[in-house]
């Protein structure tokens, strides 16, 4: 029997993809504080605490994209936010004592801006696509942000950080 169902498209597509991202967002805005507290290095405290107003407004922006496609906003759980937060709640766990705790921090806020980057990239340019000109500028706003961060972690990981770990072996 042949379905009346509409097949779903890129419209739905994009709307599940804001669902899920809102979700990660959501879920780094809580874990960003215990990374903040857990670092051993002023700086990478510091950055996290950067980013976690960063994440704040993020959040705002995707309210204000689920707002450009008259939808209500929502989350819907996303499986690779909790894996790569759960890897992060291993390290702190595992190498709570350890020189080499925030050398494993950075990697872990690297997994979560990747993932980020690559989520944001992708839906800015199907927002493009679909003709959601306001909704792509948002999304362009927080990709700039989250490459920022990045970068910035990558400095800290080139310098002190790893620096300090490798003394202490
Ligand atoms: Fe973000
Ligand atoms: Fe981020």
């Amino acid at each position: 029997m042949a379905t009346n169902k509409t097949p779903k498209g890129l419209d739905d597509l994009f709307h599940d993809t804001l669902k899920d991202i809102y979700f990660a967002e959501k879920k780094i805005l809580a874990t960003l504080p215990k990374m903040a507290k857990a670092a051993h290095s002023p700086d990478l405290k510091a950055a996290f605490e950067k980013h976690y107003t960063e994440t704040q407004e993020h959040v705002a922006r995707l309210e204000e994209v689920f707002e450009v496609i008259g939808k209500k906003p929502a989350a819907k759980t996303c499986a690779a936010i909790m894996g790569i937060t759960e890897e992060g709640a291993e390290i702190m766990e595992e190498y709570k004592d350890s020189p080499a705790l925030d050398a494993g921090l950075l990697a872990a806020a690297q997994a979560v801006e990747h993932y980020e980057i690559s989520r944001y990239g992708t839906m800015r340019t199907w927002a493009s696509e679909l003709g959601l000109t306001e909704a792509a500028q948002l999304l362009d706003l927080t990709l700039a942000e989250e490459k920022k961060t990045d970068v910035a972690l990558t400095k800290l990981a080139e310098s002190a950080v790893n620096v300090a770990a490798e003394a202490a072996e």
